[in-house]
């Protein structure tokens, strides 16, 4: 376990960009996967999933390049069919690539996922959509094992919650499938835009990303593309929120505004100065901040993963402050924690309630998977005196650049082992 200490109570003042997203990243390498041809993904992000991933193409035996933030993958050959449970544990992302190994060897054998701790985290949708386009799929000694030994054919699927990784799943699925596979109740977030583009550039058919309702044409040929993945909208708000629960004044530049929408609005509804400008967003908290409900939704409404930073802002929000989580509805580790801190936070019938306090004060936290860790971290840059966030390996899983981004805007972080 990795731990950082965090000398809180500074003001974070800087410019920062965030890299590529995780999401997005972790399904273009599997579209990859599908194209019989060489693909070039661009501000591919530095991240610990990304390396489990690549450790993932070596095993398959993928002829691939990662340089830097350019990853050149050849899609050509692919020397096997099973992704080991000792890779597939470390990241979700990993379930992704049941539908590419299917399309091409007619079965595929993936580890099941294991990710960050946020609650359950079933792969039933997965398992629902890609048997209703012919798979047939059992879990076996810790792995799902799928088979659709007569190829994947296009279907209706209706998924019970609009799930981005199930969403992802079948847009690479029904890109493979014989005739048309329609996803109702699709997620709509950004990522599974920029996964419909990559595929489109590949020369698939698809209409309707980023509405409820995609429209594969399954079966056309398929060759390899040069795709840049979009800005992390996680990252960049994850620095926003650090400004703005640090009373600083934080700028991210390289970001899509549009994508920061809901996040925005709830910052500037507790009273935090926000400034937009195509491509960029600045953000100054030097007065108080008011207390406000919050509630976690799909896409286009505020984002799960920045709740539990986003409950770090609110500790020192004058008043009481709620927070639903409708995506994942038991995303708590961070509430405990928080309290170590001086923070007033419980939880009552799924909601958490925070009451603000003029000031935290540095203590010894735990961290139990990234978007907690993250919470942590703002929460101890904000407090009085010094933090040591335990587990603070968690935030390698989704903070690429880690030391000269958060040193850039002023954060004294220093990893102790
Ligand atoms: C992805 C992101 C994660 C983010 C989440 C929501 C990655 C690797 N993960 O996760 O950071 O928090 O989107 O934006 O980038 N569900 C089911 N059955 C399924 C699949 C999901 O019930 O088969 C449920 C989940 O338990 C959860 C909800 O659907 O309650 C949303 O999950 P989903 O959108 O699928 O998240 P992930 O794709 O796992």
């Amino acid at each position: 376990m990795a731990t950082l200490r965090i000398e809180g109570g500074r003001p974070l003042a800087g410019t920062v960009s965030p890299s590529g997203s995780k999401t997005a990243a972790l399904a273009a390498v599997a579209a990859a996967l599908l194209l019989p041809g060489t693909s070039v993904i661009e501000n591919v992000p530095a991240i610990r999933d990304m390396a489990v991933m690549e450790a993932i193409l070596r095993h398959l035996g993928v002829p691939h390049e990662p340089t830097g933030a350019r990853w050149v993958i050849d899609g050509s050959r692919l020397g096997s069919w099973r992704v080991p449970p000792e890779l597939a544990k470390h990241i979700r992302g990993g379930l992704l690539l049941l539908a590419p190994l299917l399309a091409r060897f007619g079965r595929a054998e993936v580890g099941l996922p294991g990710g960050c701790v946020v609650g359950p985290r079933p792969i039933d949708l997965h398992v629902k959509g890609l048997t209703l386009l012919g798979a047939e799929i059992r879990v076996e000694h810790g792995a799902i094992v799928a088979e659709a030994p007569r190829g994947l054919a296009g279907r209706e699927v209706y998924l019970d919650f609009p799930s981005v990784g199930a969403t992802l799943q079948l847009l690479l699925a029904g890109v493979a499938a014989r005739g048309c596979t329609v996803i109702h109740h699709a997620a709509k977030e950004p990522e599974v835009v920029d996964l419909a583009m990559f595929l489109a550039r590949a020369g698939a058919r698809i209409t309707g990303a980023g509405t409820d309702q995609v429209r594969v044409e399954g079966g056309m040929p398929l060759q390899g593309v040069v795709h840049g993945l979009l800005p992390d909208r996680i990252e960049a708000g994850t620095y926003l929120l650090a400004g703005a629960a640090t009373g600083g004044r934080v700028r991210v530049s390289g970001v899509i505004v549009e994508h920061l929408r809901a996040v925005l609005a709830k910052l500037a509804e507790a009273g935090v100065q926000v400034e937009t400008e195509p491509g960029l967003v600045e953000v100054s908290a030097p007065g108080p901040l008011q207390a406000l409900e919050v509630t976690a939704l799909p896409y286009p409404g505020f984002p799960t993963d920045l709740h539990p930073p986003f409950a770090a802002v609110l500790t020192r929000a004058e008043g009481l402050s709620t927070i639903i989580d409708v995506v994942f509805a038991n995303r708590f580790a961070y509430v405990e924690e928080f309290r170590r801190l001086g923070a007033r936070v419980t939880v009552e019938s799924g909601t958490v309630l925070i009451h603000g306090v003029p000031a935290l004060q540095g203590a010894e936290v735990w961290a139990q998977d990234v978007r907690s860790a993250a919470a942590l971290l703002i929460a101890g840059l904000a407090a009085r005196g010094q933090t040591h966030l335990h587990g603070a390996e968690h935030l390698r899983r989704g903070y690429a650049e880690f030391e000269s981004k958060w040193t850039a805007l002023g954060a004294r972080v220093t990893w102790e082992d």
